[in-house]
């Protein structure tokens, strides 16, 4: 609509001069020639319109006609939320800015807005400033008070960034732009995209607090299931974030006992009456050990945040933390929207059951296990309290089988790439050799077979939109036509298709 009304202003300005022109002529020519113009006027409007919900880059000219027709009663159109409507403010410390950063390299790109705070100045000289967010130091907090035995006082500097960020924005330019705050740690990698497409289901002019809680349920009876874990992220739209400015100071005095920073940033929240809409993209890792039996069961939705990347094993085995990062990045970049998310289906002549994870790993186990038991994330990991039992986590979660035969042949992505000319992805996961190799005795074909598994899949990048109800997607294993290599099509599940185990 915005081009129309652009389009439209310089056009009947012009007639109007000519009407002025023409003040001799008759009275009955005027009005005929005010009709037709009318008429044209009118009709334009059916013309531009049209062309402008074709036009698929409106961003900028949707910006001036959101001014231009403040107030006159015609409903403005939205221009969708943008990461750069987004303002992160990522909690680090001078300590391990240097280590961290790498983490933060890995997902931040120009063009995004944001500041790392730290507790006193580094030299920087050595990093490239346009791949990393600027830097500034927090203010003094000594005159706060910080209770908890064997804490850290740097808590209260943490909280307070997103008031000090609001401070910083006040006033400026840039200030009319924000709809979103995200707060996120230095060991915290967002995949953006998918922090945007959470986003865009929300109003950014209410009061919203968005994050997830933590995997480990005694943390959450510790902490709190309303709070937002900080390590995993979370967003803060923009007016609730000004009005948190107002109160953070005193609230934060009146809970002197709390642990960290975002044990504070909840209860201020609970004083403003605002509740944490879960989101559970954001994954805080409250975790030791492998993530491989939760983000190759992800829920159905996107994937936002990873922490605790320094805690947890590489999200690939045998390799760097940051390189395993930059593989998982990889295929991100090919469709985001569907990195991690599961499609289950069936090698029917074998009678296995396979699992894939989109853009991370696949896995094939003998028999036919129901999607109901395969949604089910197994336990690869312990509990932040070192626990490992069923009753530790926040979700289900099951045993890899105990049966030597069930367990599962895991495939990691080696490769992901796209394939413009047929539009779809090309993802390469090859077999990961266990130390532990069970015997089975079955008298049934092994998955061992399988060196690699390649996946063709359309990217998706429209399947969390605000009209779309979650729906995971159906695998078909192909007809194999290499010894070892498993060819599976992923995509949206076709008419009646539904995943089960059919001979056909
Ligand atoms: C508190 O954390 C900072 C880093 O943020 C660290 O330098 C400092 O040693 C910590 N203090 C204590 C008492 O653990
Ligand atoms: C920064 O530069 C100075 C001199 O140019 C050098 O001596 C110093 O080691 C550098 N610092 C870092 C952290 O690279
Ligand atoms: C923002 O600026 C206004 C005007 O200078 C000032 O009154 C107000 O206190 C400022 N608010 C914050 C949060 O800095
Ligand atoms: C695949 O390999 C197996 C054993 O390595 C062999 O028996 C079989 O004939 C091969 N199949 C094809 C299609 O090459």
């Amino acid at each position: 609509m915005g081009e129309c009304k652009k389009d439209q202003k310089p056009f009947s300005h012009e007639k109007a001069k000519t009407f002025s022109c023409n003040s001799q002529t008759s009275f009955y020519w005027l009005i005929s020639k005010l009709i037709i113009t009318l008429a044209i006027i009118f009709s334009l409007q059916f013309i531009l319109y049209p062309l402008n919900l074709i036009s698929s880059s409106p961003p900028r000219s949707l910006i001036k006609t959101d001014v231009s027709l403040t107030g006159s009663g015609i409903p403005k159109p939205e221009q969708q939320t943008e990461i750069n409507h987004v303002v992160f403010g990522i909690a680090a410390s001078a300590k391990l800015w240097k280590h961290r950063r790498d983490y933060v390299k890995l997902w931040w790109k120009q063009g995004m807005n944001g500041v790392v705070w730290l507790d006193k100045h580094i030299n920087q000289n050595d990093t490239v400033s346009s791949s990393l967010p600027p830097i500034r130091i927090s203010s003094d907090t000594a005159r706060f008070k910080y209770k908890y035995p064997k804490g850290n006082r740097s808590a209260i500097r943490l909280t307070r960034i997103v008031s000090e960020m609001v401070t910083l924005l006040n006033g400026t330019e840039s200030e009319k732009n924000v709809r979103w705050i995200v707060m996120g740690d230095d060991d915290t990698v967002f995949f953006p995209e998918n922090l945007i497409r959470v986003l865009r289901k929300y109003d950014h002019e209410q009061f919203y607090y968005i994050g997830s809680s933590s995997e480990s349920h005694i943390q959450n009876i510790k902490f709190s299931y309303g709070m937002a874990y900080g390590g995993g992220g979370f967003a803060i739209s923009y007016p609730l974030a000004k009005a948190l400015e107002k109160m953070q100071d005193r609230c934060i005095q009146r809970y002197p006992e709390l642990y960290g920073s975002d044990d504070r940033i909840h209860a201020c929240m609970s004083e403003l009456g605002v509740p944490l809409t879960r989101e559970v993209g954001f994954h805080q890792f409250d975790l030791f050990g492998k993530v491989l039996g939760l983000l190759s069961a992800h829920p159905l939705a996107p994937i936002v945040s990873v922490h605790h990347l320094d805690i947890v094993d590489p999200i690939f085995p045998n390799m760097g933390r940051v390189n395993a990062l930059k593989r998982l990045m990889s295929s991100a970049r090919l469709d985001s929207a569907s990195l991690t998310q599961q499609s289950i289906c069936y090698d029917t002549a074998n009678r296995w059951t396979v699992s894939v994870s989109w853009g991370y790993t696949v896995q094939v186990i003998r028999g036919v296990l129901s999607p109901r038991v395969m949604e089910v994330p197994t336990r690869t990991f312990i509990d932040w309290y070192k626990r490992a039992d069923d009753k530790s986590y926040a979700f289900n979660t099951r045993l890899i089988s105990k049966n030597a035969c069930q367990r599962p042949r895991v495939y990691y992505l080696s490769n992901a790439l796209r394939d413009s000319a047929l539009g779809r992805t090309v993802s390469q996961y090859v077999r990961w050799y266990d130390v532990w190799d069970p015997e089975c005795d079955w008298n049934m074909a092994d998955p061992s077979e399988i060196e690699q598994v390649i996946v063709y899949k359309r990217p998706d990048p429209d399947r969390w939109n605000k009209d779309k109800a979650p729906r995971r997607d159906c695998c078909r294993v192909l007809p194999m036509k290499k010894n070892g290599t498993m060819v599976i099509d992923v995509g949206a599940c076709r008419d009646d298709e539904i995943i089960e185990f059919s001979v056909k």
